[in-house]
């Protein structure tokens, strides 16, 4: 389990230390920084396939995504009685990513390179890139430790070895230095960080993935764009959550089942609603009746991911299937961690369980309501 997440000038993220649970909730107004919440992990993630720095490029690169106040905030400014100044850094800027669970910690530092002749000079660098035993970064609990092109692994002694051969700035270690026989740790750490899943707004319109039928084979976790939908639910109906399934159909539209069918290889939606003569096709269900029926799969994986992480997933659903939402949400979160980013109060109130925590913003920055510094859970940042 996940047990602290750490984010640094990333956006308004000027300097973040959250406590997980097993189900956490991020609530907040409107730019409080919970979408930049799950952006965040989500390029955590992506370290672990090596996209980290492609997915930064694809959001405007890391100058944009670096936060864009002051580094420290005086006294005076927030007082009022001087404006925000642009004063000398103390410290090198970095966008850094980390976080820690119950065996161990990992953390990124993006920063920008020193210019050179080159058209690359905004392109993000792996500053320092370490895992190490949890529950907190110290030096003697490092496991591997990348330095700009080096890499050191601690061996059984506790004696460091110099892996031998560089690896390019640009390149994660987690995803890129990964000998099973040097550091095994490493290999744990990236596959469980591949494992994570997303889940953001899925598409319900006409052309929407998720209402086309195609060729389906047993899926286990449904894509994230919901393409597979048909292949997904049938798969749970073959598993031993198909009564989970069913009755979390039958709760959110009584009376109704959901049949998948399949000709020459290709999976279709067949939905009983009570009341009608014929079943619906994907095709023909309503928005919301789609969108639940997506949520329903991603929730009810056979093979749930070491974390679940879901954006917003009220979003165009009735307020009716808030309660049947939830509960899938519960019941969830028994079997996998997940991170709830929400900005509905109904369905909240739904969820058991749940430790919720506000983000709100202050001075440009966002803060957790109510966390003071005492209250953070302990984090130290590789240095430079
Ligand atoms: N580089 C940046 N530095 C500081 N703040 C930023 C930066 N980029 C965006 N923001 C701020 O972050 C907020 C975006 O938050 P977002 O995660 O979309 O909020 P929410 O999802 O809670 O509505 C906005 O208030 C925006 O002004
Ligand atoms: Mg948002």
């Amino acid at each position: 389990m996940l047990t602290t997440l750490a984010i640094q000038n990333y956006r308004s993220l000027r300097d973040l230390v959250l406590p997980l649970s097993q189900l956490t909730v991020i609530v907040g107004a409107n730019g409080t920084g919970k979408s930049s919440l799950y952006r965040a992990l989500r390029l955590l993630a992506d370290a672990g396939r090596n996209g980290a720095v492609a997915a930064l490029a694809g959001e405007g690169g890391l100058p944009s995504t670096l936060w864009a106040g002051p580094e420290t905030i005086s006294r005076a400014v927030r007082e009022g009685r001087v404006p925000v100044q642009p004063l000398r850094r103390t410290t090198s800027v970095g966008l850094r990513l980390g976080y820690s669970g119950d065996e161990f910690g990992y953390a990124l530092d993006f920063g920008l390179p020193i210019p050179s002749e080159t058209a690359f000079n905004l392109d993000p660098e792996y500053k320092r890139e370490c895992v190490w035993h949890c529950p907190v970064l110290r030096p003697s609990a490092l496991l591997a430790d990348r330095a700009g092109t080096r890499v050191r692994i601690r061996d059984e002694s506790g004696s460091w070895i110099e892996s031998g051969h560089s690896i390019a700035l640009t390149d994660s270690m987690l995803s890129e230095f990964a000998d099973p026989r040097l550091c095994p740790e490493l290999l744990i750490v990236r596959d469980r960080v591949r494992s994570w899943r997303f889940y953001d707004h899925f598409r319900t319109d006409a052309d929407a993935p998720a209402r086309q039928s195609r060729i389906g084979t047993r899926t286990w976790a449904l894509d994230h764009d919901g393409g597979d939908l048909a292949a997904a639910l049938r798969t749970i109906q073959e598993s031993t959550d198909a009564e989970a399934l069913a009755t979390a159909i039958d709760g959110a539209f009584p009376g109704s089942s959901v049949e998948v069918t399949t000709a020459d290889g290709r999976f279709d939606l067949r939905f009983h609603q009570h009341g009608l003569l014929r079943p619906l096709s994907a095709a023909e269900l309503s928005d919301g009746t789609l969108r639940y029926l997506l949520w329903a799969a991603a929730l009810l994986s056979p093979r749930p991911p070491e974390l679940l992480v879901l954006n917003e997933p009220e979003t165009s659903l009735h307020p009716d299937l808030l309660p049947a939402l939830a509960a899938l949400i519960t019941a969830a979160a028994k079997k996998t961690q997940l991170l709830v980013v929400s900005h509905s109060q109904l369905l909240v109130r739904f969820l058991e369980d749940a430790s919720v925590l506000e983000l709100e913003k202050d001075f440009g920055a966002t803060v957790v309501a109510g966390q003071g510094r005492l209250d953070q859970p302990s984090w130290h940042w590789p240095k430079r």
